[in-house]
């Protein structure tokens, strides 16, 4: 069967666990190599990656290219609007066509269906790398993070404070596979889908008051307020007043409690620079291990 990663959930606890075990293992076999070299066991040898953007994009455009370049691969990447995609092909037309010419796929898509029906008619693997529902990879990159800094994220409390958005609802799904709590607090209009919110189960908990939802937390994450497509932005603005996280957030949380955002950041809205530029920001780990995390996405895609 072929190896989609569309959503976390849709993969089991196992393969879950095995694919960030993978990551914490190949980061440390190259720890002081130049970033091209190509990893001893060469997953992707002789294999290429298509990567599709609807979106812009920093980050997963250079972690899944340099990615595929550790991996012993190569990579194709192109914006949607400069394919015919763009003109109104269809998504499956797309797929069929790039499955033929492509090993996998990587789309970062306006509409989550728009990826589902990709990975549906495609033959070759699909990776979700952003819909406006879901951000799987950045998930596994910000568990990663976690680990590295304060071990095995079973049994952790991890307190969102913010937009229950895209990346909100992927940390949702991770928190029953990965047994950490999840702690949620935004404001009533912008709470998470309630469907996501399901699959979280009883791991996940809606707590209006960020103070209250951060208390003695061992991880707080925050993301943008406006996201990629979101329309109302002075709304959002006014919305989200008392739900940045600050100093005195911070303090709130556990003594050794460290701050995640998936970035881009928006430094004062959503987070202080106190607190992204302070001692207790991983971002810019959390950051690189996109590169990590996803490398083990795409070997675990490739058969590994
Ligand atoms: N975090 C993240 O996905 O960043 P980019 O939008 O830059 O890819
Ligand atoms: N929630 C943000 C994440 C960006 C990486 C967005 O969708 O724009």
């Amino acid at each position: 069967m072929t190896r989609h990663f569309l959503d976390i959930h849709r993969l089991d606890a196992a393969a879950l666990r095995g694919i960030l075990d993978d990551a914490h293992a190949r980061k440390a076999a190259r720890k002081g190599w130049p970033k091209g070299r190509v990893d001893a066991d060469a997953p992707a040898k002789d294999r290429v990656l298509a990567m599709v953007f609807e979106k812009n994009s920093t980050r997963t455009r250079f972690s899944f290219d340099a990615a595929m370049r550790q991996l012993g691969g190569s990579s194709i990447i192109v914006n949607a609007g400069d394919m015919q995609l763009g003109r109104g092909e269809p998504v499956e037309d797309t797929a069929r066509v790039l499955s033929r010419m492509v090993d996998a796929v990587m789309i970062r898509a306006n509409r989550h269906e728009d990826v589902e029906n990709f990975a549906r008619v495609a033959t070759v693997p699909v990776v979700n790398g952003l819909t406006d529902r879901s951000h799987p990879c950045q998930i596994l990159a910000d568990l990663m993070t976690i680990e590295e800094h304060r071990g095995p994220v079973a049994g952790k409390t991890i307190a969102w404070v913010g937009d229950g958005n895209n990346v909100c609802h992927s940390f949702m799904h991770a928190a029953p596979l990965f047994d950490f709590r999840f702690r949620v607090a935004c404001p009533a209009a912008y709470h998470p889908d309630l469907h996501d919110l399901a699959r979280g189960g009883d791991h996940v908990f809606l707590i209006s008051d960020p103070r209250e939802a951060v208390r003695g937390a061992d991880v707080v994450v925050t993301d943008t307020w406006v996201s990629m497509g979101d329309q109302d932005y002075e709304e959002r603005l006014e919305a989200f007043d008392g739900y940045g996280v600050d100093d005195a957030l911070m303090d709130a949380a556990a003594p050794d409690a460290v701050f995640l955002h998936c970035l881009p950041a928006h430094r004062g809205e959503e987070v202080t620079d106190a607190v992204i530029d302070g001692p207790r920001s991983l971002v810019w780990d959390e950051a690189e291990n996109r590169i990590h995390a996803q490398k083990s996405v795409l070997a675990w895609c490739f058969g590994g």
